[in-house]
């Protein structure tokens, strides 16, 4: 059905359920179909050549607008808070306070440097980030379907739209919600549009009446494609959801996590920088039979 399954990066705890579930959306048909997505490290590389990606708050963080002292206080949060956004061991009531923390602590010094609304398309340009392999034949595909792709993240909105779109994918389909920045008058920086979304809030409380899966709520199957615990719930705010897919890319402390990302995601794919499974999925749903 779909040979990409075959890869050894791909693992599954109820193998019968997901080709159940793929068959069924199958069934419904692309008209009935939509994807919603996290953007870094779900859409983006997490690695290449041993290298760390950034995610669109770290190209930031890295890019020649920031001061060396700016670029050291975020160097310092990303290293005293990442590895509590990722430990398996704290729950999540324990971790929301701490993301929040991290964002709005980001969020400040990011705002302190005067970054420039026209710098925004150079600062890509230089960065180190990639999208994943297949992201091309992934938004063709979508886009030539008519698949509506909502990318929910909690990164930087103007950073990953100016990413989407110097790769030539930003089609009508795409609907981004994320972190928006706020320019004064003279295209600098002030600070970031509320609500703050952090990895542990993606769910309908920051999509403020969810206008937009109401609009789509035809659209009852739904593949959703995440790198975190907290892409779990993107997907809260659809009103009437018959079947869901839930794909997890896991990329960073692989054996520790695991056992918790079997548990929650139907399809775990371990240290897989590609999205050929994504894509040989949609190809079999997609393909007119
Ligand atoms: O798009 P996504 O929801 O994955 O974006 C959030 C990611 O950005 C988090 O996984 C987090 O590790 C990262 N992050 C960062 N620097 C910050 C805040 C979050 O790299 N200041
Ligand atoms: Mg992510």
């Amino acid at each position: 059905m779909v040979p990409e399954l075959q890869k050894t990066t791909v693992r599954i705890q109820q193998p019968e359920r997901v080709m159940g579930l793929i068959r069924a959306i199958k069934e419904q048909g692309g008209s009935k179909l939509q994807v919603i997505s996290d953007f870094d490290m779900t859409l983006s590389r997490f690695g290449c050549n041993g290298r760390r990606c950034p995610t669109s708050h770290n190209i930031l963080d890295n890019s020649h607008v920031i001061s060396e002292d700016g670029k050291k206080k975020l160097k310092d949060l990303l290293h005293h808070y990442y590895p509590i956004e990722i430990d398996p061991n704290r729950s999540l009531e324990e971790k929301r306070p701490l993301m929040v923390e991290w964002w709005t602590r980001a969020h400040e010094l990011l705002s302190q440097q005067k970054i420039q609304k026209g710098d925004i398309a150079q600062i890509v340009r230089e960065s180190d980030v990639m999208l994943r392999d297949g992201f091309n034949e992934l938004f063709d595909q979508l886009h030539k379907y008519n698949v509506p792709m909502f990318i929910f993240s909690a990164g930087v909105g103007d950073i990953l739209e100016e990413i989407i779109r110097q790769a030539n994918v930003f089609y009508p389909n795409v609907h981004v919600v994320s972190n928006y920045m706020d320019f004064d008058d003279n295209g600098v920086l002030k600070c970031f549009k509320s609500p703050l979304i952090h990895t542990y809030n993606k769910n309908n409380s920051v999509l403020q009446g969810t206008a937009y899966f109401q609009q789509l709520s035809t659209r009852t199957s739904i593949i959703l494609l995440g790198d975190s615990m907290g892409d779990l719930t993107m997907a809260d705010g659809v009103p009437s959801v018959e079947n869901i897919l839930k794909i997890g890319f896991l990329n960073d402390k692989v054996e520790e996590r695991r056992g918790k990302y079997l548990d929650a995601y139907d399809i775990v794919l371990e240290s897989d920088e590609t999205l050929d499974v994504v894509n040989g999925i949609l190809r079999f749903i997609l393909m007119e039979t």
